[in-house]
């Protein structure tokens, strides 16, 4: 499969590497980006090939991926019109339906919208993939193993989910980061050193992912079993459920939803 990323930022940086990373030949890959700086940085991280402009010779390959910024979309997809012949198209513009890109494109067919996350960048994200259903099956599994170099990936039938992916794990990063700040500013009221709350909190996290990921019983009960009857967890628990904060976080979550699904609304109005 021979792939063309038009931008080459953080997200192409984090797929070119992570596909690198699982002896996917470089000589494969060519990358269209108008920023000087990142495409010189490309370039030399990787070995790829790059190039500035869209024309026919250097977009006849098997995958186009779209990796530049939502905003900068609409423009990119007009210059790419008129070269489709075939290709798999992967958009992982936030935001933007495969119906407005599709239409951009001149009515395409073969289009798989993407919703990575940033621990992407690491090669820890996972990606919620909707594709058209003119899509074939090959084409699904090269958009599997592109994806696949940076974490999970995980399909929905319906485009609509992808808001909810969107809210959960696309937003989600932002949730734990911000529970950990709370964690981290007790650590030091409490008297422990910056770095020593910043380890206790993060192994913790670690830990306790790990714990569910490797458990058969639900988070629910895993929590119970950290609870026992008169004991801290079970005040602070309660402090908790007397504050409303897991029904706080259920609300916001939905408010995530809701402006994933008007951003959807503004991208593709063009
Ligand atoms: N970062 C994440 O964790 C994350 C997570 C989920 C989804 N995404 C999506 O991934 C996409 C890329 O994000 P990013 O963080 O990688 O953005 P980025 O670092 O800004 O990379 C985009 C690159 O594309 C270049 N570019 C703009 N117009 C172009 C054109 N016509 N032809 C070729 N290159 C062009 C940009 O140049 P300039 O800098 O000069 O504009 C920039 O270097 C976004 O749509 C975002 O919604 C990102």
């Amino acid at each position: 499969m021979n792939i063309t990323f038009v931008g080459g930022g953080n997200m192409a940086s984090a797929l070119i590497g992570g596909l690198l990373q699982q002896d996917y030949p470089g000589a494969q890959i060519h990358v269209v980006e108008i920023n000087a700086e990142n495409r010189e940085k490309i370039k030399h991280q990787f070995g790829v090939t790059t190039g500035t402009e869209l024309r026919a010779g250097i977009i006849d390959r098997d995958v186009i991926i779209l990796a530049v910024k939502p905003q900068q979309l609409f423009t990119v997809a007009k210059q790419l019109a008129p070269l489709l012949a075939g290709q798999l198209v992967i958009s992982i513009a936030a935001g933007i339906r495969t119906s407005d890109l599709s239409r951009w494109l001149g009515s395409y067919d073969y289009i798989v919208r993407a919703m990575p996350n940033t621990p992407s960048l690491i090669r820890a994200g996972v990606t919620g993939l909707y594709a058209l259903p003119t899509v074939i099956n090959q084409q699904k599994e090269n958009a599997t193993s592109i994806l696949n170099a940076v974490g999970l990936v995980l399909w929905v039938e319906q485009e609509a989910l992808l808001d909810a992916v969107t809210a959960i794990s696309g937003s989600g990063p932002a949730y734990v980061f911000y529970f950990m700040e709370a964690m981290l500013q007790v650590g030091v009221e409490l008297g422990l050193s910056i770095e020593q709350a910043r380890q206790l909190t993060l192994q913790t996290f670690l830990g306790a992912v790990q714990l569910a990921g490797q458990s058969e019983e639900d988070v629910g009960i895993l929590r119970s079993r950290v609870t026992s009857k008169g004991g801290t967890t079970e005040q602070a628990l309660l402090k908790m459920e007397q504050e409303d904060i897991k029904n706080a976080i259920v609300r916001a979550v939905h408010v995530a939803f809701k402006r994933a699904q008007q951003m959807g609304d503004e991208l593709g109005s063009l």
